[in-house]
């Protein structure tokens, strides 16, 4: 058992105690808020030689409240796009929120951000002492380039200006105490969500995919990057499962079936549930009203909520795990 009597002795020796702000451990794990001016790789270093610590999350900033870390933050991604992440990460978080966390949530697709419609959200982020604080509707934070610029203008922007965009996302964004930040990445595997993943320092990501064969391509895919930035795949959920007729009531596979499960199995990862294509589904996002409030009691909400209470749970317990983050923090 770490304590904080050993971190503050290993600290003194290469930093003055007034510039550590606040600490926290859980386990192995040891999360610190240092000031802007800490020497934060010697501090990082330091903290990592003390017996017992199996990782340090290192954050700078002022202990003010307002940039505050979320407890949790977590990556919506597909091997490709359309599938329904955005549709996916709105209804999660919404969902979460109902249930009674504080909730987040960052559209990261800064070409094609869609998250603002459907929160049916439309009003410019405000200013407060130079942060943005962030839109809000049914109890989730809201924040995305879709604010910033006028619909169907073309963001074109290269890698280190989207790194500086989420970035700006994270770190001036006053999202206060949020127990979960939803992040709705951008379609695909490629270099940019690759280093979005790890500008973003990531509890664990929900990868979303669809019924068919090829979902065990697209889910590999997603799973490998993850791998790569060492991100728990924390879930998989299927999208567009079968669609049931609303006259007959008869189910059929348009997108075939169990690609989502099959994919989840060969990956060893938890397969969280399978949300029906549905026309309500499609509806609720382009009004702005997701179907986790309009219609709970309808077989795609509960697939929603269910998935929300499933990635909650694995988050849980992967933080009772062995030295895995309690608490995620920016990476300095
Ligand atoms: N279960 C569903 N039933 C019916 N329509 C759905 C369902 N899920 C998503 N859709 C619709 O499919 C379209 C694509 O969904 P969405 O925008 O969420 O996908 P995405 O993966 O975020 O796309 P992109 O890769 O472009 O970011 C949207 O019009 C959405 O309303
Ligand atoms: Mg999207």
């Amino acid at each position: 058992m770490v304590t904080q009597e050993q971190i503050i002795e290993a600290l003194k020796k290469v930093v003055s105690p007034d510039l550590i702000r606040e600490m926290k451990i859980a386990g192995g794990t040891v999360n610190l808020t240092v000031a802007p001016s800490a020497p934060v790789e010697q501090i990082r270093s330091a903290v990592s030689k003390v017996p017992g610590v199996m990782l340090v999350n290192l954050m700078t900033g002022e202990r003010t409240g307002s940039s505050a870390a979320p407890r949790y933050v977590v990556a919506v991604a597909s091997g490709k796009g359309g599938v329904g992440k955005t549709t996916t990460s709105v209804n999660v978080a919404v969902a979460l929120a109902r249930d009674g966390a504080r909730v987040g949530l960052m559209d990261a697709d800064m070409y094609g951000p869609n998250v603002p419609l459907m929160m049916g959200l439309e009003q410019l982020p405000a200013l407060k002492d130079g942060k943005i604080v962030p839109a809000e509707n049914f109890g989730v934070k809201v924040m995305s380039m879709g604010f910033l610029t006028k619909p169907g203008e073309a963001v074109i922007w290269r890698g280190p200006m989207l790194h500086g965009a989420v970035n700006k996302f994270l770190k001036e964004v006053l999202w206060g105490e949020l127990d979960y930040l939803i992040v709705d990445l951008p379609p695909g595997t490629g270099d940019v969500q690759l280093s979005l993943a790890q500008v973003i320092s990531l509890s664990g990501a929900l990868v979303v995919t669809t019924p068919q064969d090829v979902a065990l391509q697209d889910v590999q895919r997603a799973v490998a990057m993850f791998e790569k930035v060492k991100v728990p795949v924390l879930g998989v959920v299927e999208n567009m499962s079968g669609f049931a007729c609303s006259h007959c009531g008869k189910v059929t596979d348009i997108f075939d079936k169990g690609g989502g499960v099959r994919a989840a199995e060969a990956f060893k990862v938890p397969f969280l549930g399978e949300v029906p294509l549905v026309p309500e589904v499609r509806a609720g996002s382009d009004s702005g009203h997701p179907l986790v409030l309009t219609h709970p009691d309808s077989p795609a909400a509960q697939a929603f909520t269910r998935v929300a209470r499933g990635l909650a749970a694995q988050l849980s317990i992967l933080s009772a795990g062995q030295g895995a983050p309690a608490q995620t923090v920016w990476k300095v």
